[in-house]
């Protein structure tokens, strides 16, 4: 059962190079792979307007990063894998979060503490060059955090704060509004290498020393050719130690390869050919996965049809939970009863929504259909009766993650509230007990 619920996102301002490849995509789509695990994987474009100025960047770097995952192995069957702007609750959710979150709070938050460090260092207006939007970036990363009610979210040191502030929001909205909001915790991978650049700094952007992840093979050739060695000529042996381009092949190489490499800087190894071996190695991972980025960088349609599909699936989850957290802060139809949640199991039982299991052709389903008969939800087919009752069971005790697993929602959009309303009865109803 996929119980843990781990949701990451990539801001979508730049090209993928080698460390974010190392740091950051491979290991999110190996965790992806884990049976427990329910991922999220999203592209965080609104954060992207935060610091980019450019459309067609923000274009590109949108395609870019979904052909970099989905050519690294992310299977979109398996996750729900879609484009942040796609879902409008998100947008939604972080207006409700702005108005729980602490002027105060948002003052220590890092990336906008930077700039204010920079304007005072240079005698400049501490506003220079702060929008609001940099300012309240932590709260629209709580909202794609929340949205979604990520247990885990894997992320750099330095984006720790951000999900403590995350938590914080929610603890807050929860206290005001009832315990709907998950508090999510930071995940930090320990051991996920921080791969040094050409120079021997750490691989950024903003140092100019990145290895494309996905440039022509010549320039991944003579981008290894040009990094800093020491000046040890052949024959004299070479230090492991503070070596980049041991660090790199480590990366790449398994166990066994890194300390054949180990011993050939020890042997003397020319650096020309500790090079090739580098750019032989890195090129026998990235070969394949090239191959595919190409098909998919030359297929834009067929990516944009994959984020829709995604969107989707995303807002089988956003929409009706958007729904109940409106419902929470009071933004509600007028002629509802206050406390709409009592009216409706009050009401008369011809009204209440009914999950109904039923056998087609030697295959078992189960639906979702509201008071008036209208079908809300249709299970795919399942070959045990016992599979699909497992199911209905869980979505009576609230796990949502039923609709994305193994649920076609029919009209999501378009009936959220309905689908959010009939979820609540039925859920109200088994909380009553059996009837
Ligand atoms: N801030 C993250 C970064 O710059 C991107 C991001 C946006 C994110 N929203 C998120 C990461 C939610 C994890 C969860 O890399």
């Amino acid at each position: 059962m996929k119980s843990l619920r781990v949701l990451t996102g990539i801001t979508t301002s730049g090209t993928p190079h080698l460390g974010n490849y190392v740091g950051a995509i491979r290991p999110s789509v190996q965790a992806s792979l884990r049976s427990e695990v329910q991922s999220f994987y999203f592209l965080a474009d609104y954060h992207a307007l935060i610091k980019v100025g450019e459309p067609e960047r923000i274009q590109q770097s949108t395609l870019e990063i979904a052909a970099t995952w989905l050519a690294a192995g992310l299977d979109p069957e398996r996750v729900t894998f879609y484009r942040q702007s796609d879902i409008p609750e998100i947008p939604e959710l972080t207006w409700f979060l702005t108005c729980m979150a602490g002027k105060g709070l948002l003052n220590r938050a890092h990336a906008y503490k930077a700039q204010l460090d920079k304007n005072l260092a240079a005698g400049a207006d501490p506003d220079h060059d702060v929008s609001a939007g940099l300012f309240m970036y932590p709260v629209l990363m709580a909202a794609d955090i929340l949205m979604f009610k990520a247990h885990q979210v894997p992320v750099g040191r330095d984006q720790i704060q951000h999900i403590e502030m995350a938590r914080d929001m929610a603890a807050s909205f929860n206290h005001l509004y009832g315990p709907h909001l998950v508090l999510p915790e930071a995940a930090i991978e320990e051991q996920v290498a921080t791969l040094p650049g050409l120079d021997g700094r750490k691989m950024s952007k903003s140092y100019d020393n990145t290895i494309a992840l996905f440039g022509p093979t010549q320039t991944l050739r003579k981008q290894i050719a040009s990094m800093v060695t020491d000046s040890r000529k052949p024959g004299e042996p070479k230090a492991t130690e503070g070596s980049a381009l041991f660090e790199i092949y480590r990366a790449f190489a398994t166990a066994e390869e890194t300390r054949a490499l180990a011993q050939a800087y020890a042997h003397g190894i020319a650096w020309a050919d500790a090079k090739q071996m580098l750019y032989e190695r890195i090129e026998r991972e990235v070969a394949p996965m090239r191959e595919s980025y190409e098909r998919l960088m030359a297929d834009p349609g067929r990516i944009e049809d994959i984020l829709r599909a995604g969107a989707d699936k995303a807002r089988r989850l956003s929409t009706p939970f958007m729904h109940e957290l409106r419902q929470a802060v009071g933004l509600r139809r007028l002629g509802q009863s206050l406390k709409p949640a009592q009216a409706q199991t009050g009401g008369p039982k011809a009204l209440l929504p009914g999950l109904k299991q039923y056998r087609e052709e030697g295959k078992f389903y189960f639906k979702l259909v509201d008071g008036q008969g209208q079908l809300l939800l249709q299970s795919r087919a399942f070959d045990s009766p016992r599979a699909a009752g497992e199911l209905v069971a869980r979505l009576k005790q609230g796990d949502d993650s039923v609709l994305l697993e193994y649920a076609e929602c029919l009209e999501p959009v378009s009936a959220p509230q309905a689908l959010a309303q009939a979820l609540q009865a039925l859920r109200e109803a088994a909380e009553a007990g059996p009837t």
